[in-house]
């Protein structure tokens, strides 16, 4: 794979601190950092799955949702308040799709971070102006404590080991008073969307996928264990009291398209949790 070639603005940045050096990429970080990276299977899961991904993304996301993955990403930006020229870093970037609505919105700028880089060679494609691509981890994030005035991520969580752990590493990066805010895919609770979301998810959502690839056929199958798996472990109720254990204070969480969309967002406390 030839990272250095095409996509020459993706950089990396080594080490924690504010003054570490952004600088282009190329193969041998990429295979040093990979050596490194512990195996577990989550993680290799969510790089496997990731890498045929990028070509139909966008689009895909938005048809396979009905539409409504576009107006949850729009909540999304609008609770980061952000003001021009703030830095706002993105995690799970993907795409790019959010950090480049943030940079738009806001005139802030943007650094957009993600462990896999066929999905950020997607983004830099995107050339969006303001957005600054570099490839890591959510778990260990290779910036400052408070580097960030705000920061979002988006289906982050279901892809890590220890979900706490990473918004505890989340929260770090952001000044105090700094906005955190998130999107993820929820269950609908009450009926006759329960019973819908979950009949779209096991039958529709992977014969969906299945008309744009073979890859888009086994994420809708993964999807189908994967969300309520998720808040099995880890009940949405719980979700504002994980945040605040994460130094994240005024926890807001909105459920949107009765509950299949959840937008969370809150404070870097000013005092560190
Ligand atoms: C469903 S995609 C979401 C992409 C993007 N945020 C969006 O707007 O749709 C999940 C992204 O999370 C990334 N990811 C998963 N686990 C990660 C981790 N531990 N650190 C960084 N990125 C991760 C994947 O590579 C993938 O690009």
């Amino acid at each position: 794979m030839e990272l250095d070639r095409g996509h020459p603005a993706v950089s990396v940045r080594h080490g924690g601190s504010a003054s570490g050096c952004c600088r282009r990429w190329n193969r041998d970080d990429w295979r040093t950092q990979r050596d490194t990276l512990p195996n577990d299977a989550r993680k290799a899961h969510a790089r496997a799955l990731f890498a045929g991904l990028p070509r139909h993304y966008d689009r895909a996301g938005a048809a396979l949702s009905f539409g409504q993955d576009p107006r949850w990403r729009a909540a999304l930006v609008d609770a980061v308040r952000a003001r021009p020229g703030e830095r706002i870093l993105d995690v799970a970037t993907g795409t790019g799709m959010v950090a480049a609505a943030l940079a738009r919105r806001y005139g802030a700028e943007v650094v957009g971070l993600d462990q896999s880089p066929e999905m950020l060679a997607a983004a830099q494609a995107r050339r969006s102006p303001g957005v600054t691509l570099v490839e890591g981890e959510a778990e260990r994030l290779p910036f400052a404590d408070g580097e960030f005035q705000h920061l979002t991520f988006t289906y982050l969580l279901r892809y890590v080991e220890d979900p706490a752990a990473t918004l505890r590493e989340l929260a770090r990066v952001v000044a105090p008073g700094g906005r955190i805010a998130s999107l993820e895919f929820g269950v609908p609770e009450r009926e006759p969307w329960h019973a819908l979301w979950r009949a779209y998810v096991a039958v529709g959502l992977p014969a969906a996928g299945r008309l744009i690839s073979r890859e888009w056929f086994d994420v809708g199958r993964f999807l189908s264990a994967s969300i309520p798996d998720f808040y099995a472990r880890h009940p949405l109720a719980d979700l504002p009291a994980m945040w605040r254990a994460a130094g994240i204070e005024e926890v807001t969480v909105r459920r949107m398209s009765f509950g299949a969309g959840i937008v969370a967002w809150g404070t870097r406390a000013r005092s560190s949790g």
